[in-house]
Order: structure tokens, then sequence, then C-alpha cells
């Protein structure tokens, strides 16, 4: 009785053995590719002008962010984020350290009752800012489960956990200027603690880079931002749009300022800076300006800085009026007619005898002459102009006066349907200028 029991429990395992060798071998064949590029929808808010997309956290939150490519950290308003898998990051430990930078000592202790994100005892503390209001409030540091979208660049694959992506404790008052639908801020900045940063070492991802596709205005599909990298396909472009990318050094700024820093070891900013050589409208050179301006000083003061939380280019006065100058030239040369300027605009024009063509109102093409190249960040018409009523157009940019802290902050406006790629590993941007160029959009990307 007993022989013949354990002979059938021999049959059985024999059994479960082949079951399994088969499961393995047909798990083998479809093994699930793993995850190269992660994709974040971006949209935009038409009030603020503002750039923001979707995370979807932990248990029950779903929210909407602002887009802060110069941002040092996550943060998300705490008050009104409920999820059970939420965990706070303990004082003094590795992942604090790793996240502030510097020796992690900077703590924050929460003794009310009950317990909720963003009041925990013995948390490791930063300070959330918002780059639109210049404030910053220090709260705890917190870690929650994000899903997101993974891609190969062509299908759709998956959607993966990122575990415990890392982000700052903001309250509901830090949150004025942004955008209405958002309750915080992801940080894309040149930093540990970046969601770029966060996602290669979790997913060890062959490169830690992002790239960057805002959506223009009226557009019914979103931007997307790219974790990971390419290949950058597009509706209407064939192969790979990342052989449109014309690559400039990544510029390091020594001194972040106004942002404020927690980090004690390295003060450099988070931002991105390249390195603009000049400007030439129509391919004359505008030379009217001191070009000491384009370069950073020893304070951190010039240089050229892109950004997703300014947007239209705001320049020095002594660029700014070189530029308008130049501009008005070039478009007399083209028979364009000048009308009174609308505010905070310096050159208008009317746009009865503006033609359009398939980069947008046939202006003079500004040209942004850029280290390590002879091809220069074009500037074309859908990226330079702004219809600011119906018969008439002005040149978006804008005069920050003759103090600024940086001379060129090239923003949304200027960016939109420019794939933008930021190489934190060789330090270098890449530009694709106006996509419309070759028929594609940041808005045509996602093909699922
Ligand atoms: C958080 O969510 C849980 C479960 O959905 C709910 O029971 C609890 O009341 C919520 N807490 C707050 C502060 O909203
Ligand atoms: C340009 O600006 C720099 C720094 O302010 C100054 O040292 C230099 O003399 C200026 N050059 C000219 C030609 O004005
Ligand atoms: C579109 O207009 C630009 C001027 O902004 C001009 O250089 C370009 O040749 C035009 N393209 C076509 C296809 O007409």
């Amino acid at each position: 009785m007993a022989s013949s029991s354990s002979s059938s429990l021999h049959l059985l395992s024999f059994f479960f053995t082949i079951v399994l060798a088969f499961i393995s071998v047909s798990s083998g064949t479809f093994k699930p590719p793993k995850p190269r590029v992660f994709i974040f929808p971006i949209k935009r808010d038409e009030k603020t002008h503002q750039f923001y997309t979707e995370l979807d956290m932990g248990t029950t939150n779903r929210i909407d962010v602002v887009i802060d490519l110069g941002g040092q950290f996550s943060w998300l308003d705490c008050d009104q984020y409920n999820s059970s898998t939420y965990r706070h990051v303990r004082c003094w430990s590795p992942k604090c350290k790793a996240t502030i930078g510097g020796d992690g000592a900077s703590c924050i202790d929460c003794k009310e009752k009950p317990h909720r994100p963003g009041c925990t005892r013995n948390t490791c503390a930063l300070s959330s800012y918002n780059p639109k209001t210049n404030m910053y409030k220090v709260g705890g540091v917190g870690e929650d489960t994000m899903r997101v979208s993974s891609t190969d660049g062509y299908v759709y694959l998956t959607d993966e956990d990122m575990r415990r992506f890392t982000f700052g404790c903001g309250v509901k008052g830090l949150l004025s200027g942004l955008a209405k639908p958002t309750k915080g801020i992801l940080g894309l900045g040149r930093t540990p603690s970046s969601l770029s940063t966060q996602f290669s070492s979790a997913f060890k991802l062959v490169q830690n880079k992002f790239a960057l596709c805002l959506p223009s205005p009226r557009q019914v599909y979103s931007g997307d931002i790219f974790v990971g990298g390419g290949p950058y396909y597009f509706v209407n472009y064939m192969g790979d749009a990342s052989n449109l990318l014309i690559k400039t050094p990544l510029v390091i700024n020594p001194v972040s300022y106004p942002r404020p820093l927690l980090n004690s070891k390295d003060f450099s900013s988070p931002e991105y800076f390249i390195d603009v050589k000049g400007i030439k409208v129509d391919g004359k050179p505008v030379i009217s300006f001191n070009t000491s301006l384009l370069s950073i000083d020893n304070e951190g003061k010039g240089g050229t800085m892109i950004s997703t939380m300014t947007y239209y280019t705001v320049l020095h006065s002594a660029i700014y009026k070189a530029l308008v100058t130049e501009f008005v030239n070039e478009a007399a040369a083209k028979k364009m007619k000048r009308v009174g300027s609308v505010a905070p605009f310096g050159a208008c024009f009317s746009s009865e005898n503006i033609k359009n063509n398939m980069t947008g109102p046939a202006v003079p093409i500004i040209d942004l002459v850029v280290k390590g190249n002879n091809a220069p960040w074009r500037i074309y018409g859908a990226n330079s102009m702004v219809k600011v009523n119906k018969n008439v157009l002005c040149l978006g940019f804008v005069d920050g006066g003759s103090t600024p802290i940086t001379s060129i902050i090239l923003g949304g406006h200027q960016l939109e349907n420019n794939l933008l790629e930021f190489d934190l590993e060789s330090s270098m941007v890449g530009f694709s200028s106006s996509l419309l160029l070759h028929y594609a959009t940041c808005s045509q990307s996602r093909i699922f």
C-alpha cells in the first residue's frame, strides 16, 4: 500500500516536472522584452502655458504635475496625497544621503497622530521648490510606487512599476502660480534624484538620458517625455528621429541661483545650459551687443538656459534690442508691414502679407549658433512668432531687462515641436530644430 502510494507520488512529480519544463520552455519563448524607454505624456495648460504630465502613484492617486526641466527634486502636495503604499525615507539613511546629497543629515520630525504622508517621524527632509513664485518649504521625503508605460520606441510594450520613486512632500500653499490641475512638480534637473536618474538606476537603463517633445497649442494629442532615450519614431517621418539631433555640449553653471540647493558639496545649477556663440537673422549676424553676455561668469551669471517654466524666450535687454533691430530690418526686406507693438512683445507685424508654409509664418529665420557644430539651432516662424489677434503676428521674445541673472532663457514656445535630448552621461544636449520641417509634430510620437 505504502509503496503503491509512493510510486503514484513519483508519477505525479514526474508529471509536474514535465509540465514545469513545458512552462519554462514556453515562457522562454515569450520572455517579455526588457523595458527600454519610459514615456510620460505631456499636456499643456492654455491659461498658464505650463506643461504638465500625469503620474500614476501608489494605491489611489493619479496626479498632474508641472514639468520643470531644471527641477532638482520632484515634489507632490502631501496634504492631498493618500496612498497606503507610501513610505517615508528615514533621516541618516543611505537613501536620504543619495537623495539630498551631502551627509543626508537634514531631518524633520512630526509628532501629530495619525501619521500620514507629510507627517512622519524621523524623516529625511528637503526643500520643495516652486520656480514660479521662487518659494520653497522644507518637508519630508517619501517614496511610493509609480506605474508608467514602457516602450521599445516603436510599439507599446507594457506598464511597469517603478517601486520606490522618491519625492518631496510639499504643501498646498506651495502650489500657487502652478497650472490649476496640478499638485506638484516633476523635476528633470541634472541631479542624482531627478526622474531620469531614478529610472536609469532602478531599471538599469543603458543610458541616463531623456528627451522632451513639447506639444504646440491646439494639438489634440499630447507630446512626450522619453526617459531612457531613443529611438524616436514619429508619424510621417521615416526612421529614427535620433538622426535629426544636432549635438552640443551641456554647460554646467557653477552657481545655482536663484534656485535653492540643499546639497552641501555641489552648488552647481541643476538647470541645463548650452553654449550659444551668436545669433543670426536670415544668415546675418546680430552683433550689436557685448558677446560676453553669452558666457557664464564665475558668479553664475550670463549664458543660455533651456527652461520649461518660461514660455516666451527671455533675453537680456542688450541682446533683445539687437535681435529686434536685425529682425525688423530683415522683415522689411521681406516686405512685412510693421504695426504697433502688443505687450509684452516689441516687434509686431500685419499678418496680411505673411505667407504660411510648413514651418509656420514665412518670416526671417533666427539661428542660434551653438558650440561644436556648423549646424545652428534654427527657429522658424511657428516657434518665433505669436499670433496676438487675427491680423497681427509678433516676434515672440521678451525683454528681460539689463540685469537678468541668465542672458537667454529659451522658453517653451521656442521649444514646441522640437525634439530635445538631454544625455547626462555624455553631457550633451541634442536638438532637432522644428519637426514641422519633416512633416512631423510632437503629438504624433505615440503610435499605439
Ligand atoms: C485615505 O484613503 C483611505 C482608503 O481609501 C480612507 O479610508 C481614508 O479615510 C483616507 N484618508 C484621508 C485623510 O483622506
Ligand atoms: C563686455 O562686458 C564685459 C563684462 O561686463 C566687460 O568687461 C567688457 O569690457 C565689455 N566689452 C565691451 C566691448 O564693452
Ligand atoms: C518657409 O518659410 C521660410 C521662411 O521662414 C523659408 O526659408 C522656407 O524656404 C519656406 N519653405 C517653403 C517650403 O516654402
